[in-house]
């Protein structure tokens, strides 16, 4: 494979887009919305990087370019938020990849859209799941996530059909960062599903631990019952997959209130964040609103690169 390609014409980064290629075998290619972080995986895994080059023409159709030769080996590293758009990019990127030679696919997708919906609630309903699960696996060999919103599907592989599917969690990078963050947090996971990653984090670092219940009545209405705990004047932190209204952390967030706590902050893997969810949170007396970069947003404060290139690197060069 040639070095130093350049692809011209790439608004912001003009010049080299592949400057100097340390490995032939494999090229990690990343998408302009999630760029810095798909940089920082492929220096973390010592992997060669080239972006994807996307135009969006005035009707809303995308162009997209690759460099125009490809090791056999190609990473695609695109978070899916926003993934109506998002996959067509990929559906796109995918199939250009195995034009220009590329004979194994992975996704590095830290956060993985349609997961919610893995069964029909409704008679009519698409099981989007099933569905975009099945569609991912026709473009890609094998799929790397994080903390993936799995609920009545337990294996990643039976959502999207690869090998290997991997679910990886930000636990330990969470209970890391809340260890050098505050002396003896005390935290909570807003409902049943959340325990997992709140046990998780709480049995690395000793920190004490609860979980609420939640009842949800509509995408913005959920009432959070929190358990009988001590919460007066502890640093609580309130752990979630991901925050998308923020609905449920503000419910959890104002019930603990109550309760004087020293300060309330709030760590999520994935910072969806949807309109004002922010600013809810603040006003309901949240101090600290901390997330990995599964997503790219103001509260990003934990990168993933190193759990992400460890996953890749195991994978491409299993231990014995
Ligand atoms: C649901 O089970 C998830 O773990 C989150 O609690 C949920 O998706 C958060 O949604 P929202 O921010 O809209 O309340």
């Amino acid at each position: 494979m040639a070095t130093g390609l350049k692809l011209p014409g790439q608004s912001g980064d003009k010049g080299a887009v592949l400057s100097s290629l340390l490995n032939d075998d494999c090229l990690l290619i990343g998408f302009p919305d999630y760029r810095e972080a798909a940089q920082r995986l492929a220096t973390a895994a010592g992997i060669p990087y080239a972006n994807a080059l996307i135009h969006h023409f005035p009707d809303g159709e995308t162009r997209l370019r690759l460099p125009d030769s490809l090791p056999e080996s190609v990473v695609l590293c695109q978070t899916l938020d926003h993934p109506n758009s998002k996959l067509v990019e990929l559906a796109l990127a995918a199939a250009t990849a195995r034009n220009l030679g590329a004979k194994h696919i992975t996704l590095i997708a830290p956060y993985l859209c349609y997961m919610r919906q893995d069964k029909a609630f409704h008679p009519g309903e698409a099981v989007s799941q099933h569905i975009i699960g099945t569609l991912l696996s026709q473009w890609i060999d094998a799929l790397i996530t994080v903390d993936s919103h799995l609920h009545r599907v337990h294996q990643l592989k039976d959502a999207v059909p690869v090998n290997p599917a991997i679910n990886l969690n930000a636990t330990t990078v969470m209970s890391a960062f809340l260890g050098e963050q505050l002396d003896n947090p005390f935290l909570v996971g807003p409902d049943e599903e959340s325990k997992q990653w709140v046990a998780a984090i709480a049995r690395d670092s000793d920190f004490d631990y609860c979980v609420a219940r939640k009842e949800r009545f509509g995408d913005q209405q959920v009432r959070v019952s929190l358990p009988k705990a001590d919460y007066r004047n502890r640093d609580i932190v309130l752990v979630d997959d991901v925050a998308s209204t923020g609905r449920t952390l503000e419910e959890a967030t104002l019930g603990l209130a109550r309760f004087e706590p020293a300060s309330i902050s709030v760590l999520v893997t994935h910072a969806l964040f949807v309109g004002d969810a922010q600013e809810r949170l603040r006003r309901a007396g949240v101090s600290h609103i901390w997330s990995t970069d599964a997503i790219p947003h103001s509260s990003n404060a934990l990168h993933l690169d190193r759990l992400l290139a460890e996953a890749l690197s195991e994978y491409r060069y299993p231990r014995r």
